[in-house]
């Protein structure tokens, strides 16, 4: 499947200041959660909604409203977690599970340390959480443990992807639908994404 790529000067200006190396701690976070609204939005335009009737002050009419199956969020610790408050600002019923994957430094393989889905994984649209899409490995490992725990509808929302990310994701799961904010250049040798905003979850949480 295609990924959505966000273009939007909010989008541009946003992820401008977050790219910046004199950019604070706390205004990265903000920023972080400024552009997981936006990625929010497009994330959840396909949520399957059911019509209804509405009573206004002056009369009836017929609305819309959310099936009530509260989807799933799913932040990849510990970067994800950046763009939660955004999504549970939009999905306030929504469940929220926590997949713990670290990159290991040499061999950039993800490494799983934690995992906590919460239950009716097949019905419940599933929003998978990273604001950084590199190699691809975490992203493709999210969804692999997902979908073995019964996940069926999955969305990867990343703020920044490289080429290389999204043509793995492509591979080894052609069904998952990402919506990403925008994709840089290229890899470097080490893995980071090029220009890049440099490691997410550092800056986030301050352990740079
Ligand atoms: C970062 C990021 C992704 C992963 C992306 O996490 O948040 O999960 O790297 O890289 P990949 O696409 O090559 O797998 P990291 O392993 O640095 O852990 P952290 O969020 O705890 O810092
Ligand atoms: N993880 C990050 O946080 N940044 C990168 O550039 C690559 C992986």
């Amino acid at each position: 499947m295609d990924a959505i790529v966000l273009d939007h000067p909010l989008v541009h200006h946003k992820l401008t200041l977050a790219r910046d190396r004199k950019t604070p701690g706390s205004l990265f976070r903000q920023l972080i959660e400024e552009l997981g609204l936006l990625l929010a939005v497009e994330s959840t335009r396909d949520l399957p909604i059911i019509s209804i009737v509405v009573e206004t002050p002056l009369e009836r009419t017929q609305g819309s409203s959310l099936i009530p199956l509260d989807p799933v969020l799913v932040p990849v610790l510990r970067a994800g977690l950046g763009l939660l408050p955004s999504f549970l600002q939009l999905l306030p019923t929504a469940k929220v599970g926590h997949l713990g994957l670290y990159r290991d430094h040499d061999s950039l393989v993800p490494v799983p340390y934690y995992r906590n889905f919460p239950p009716l994984l097949e019905e419940r649209p599933v929003f998978v959480l990273d604001p950084m899409l590199a190699t691809g490995g975490s992203a493709s490992e999210a969804v692999r443990q997902l979908k073995v725990a019964g996940a069926r509808k999955i969305t990867l929302a990343s703020v920044l992807a490289a080429p290389e990310g999204i043509a793995k994701l492509q591979e080894d799961h052609p069904d998952l639908r990402m919506v990403i904010a925008a994709v840089d250049r290229q890899l470097n040798e080490r893995g980071y994404i090029l220009p890049g905003l440099g490691d997410a979850g550092d800056r986030i949480f301050g352990t740079a």
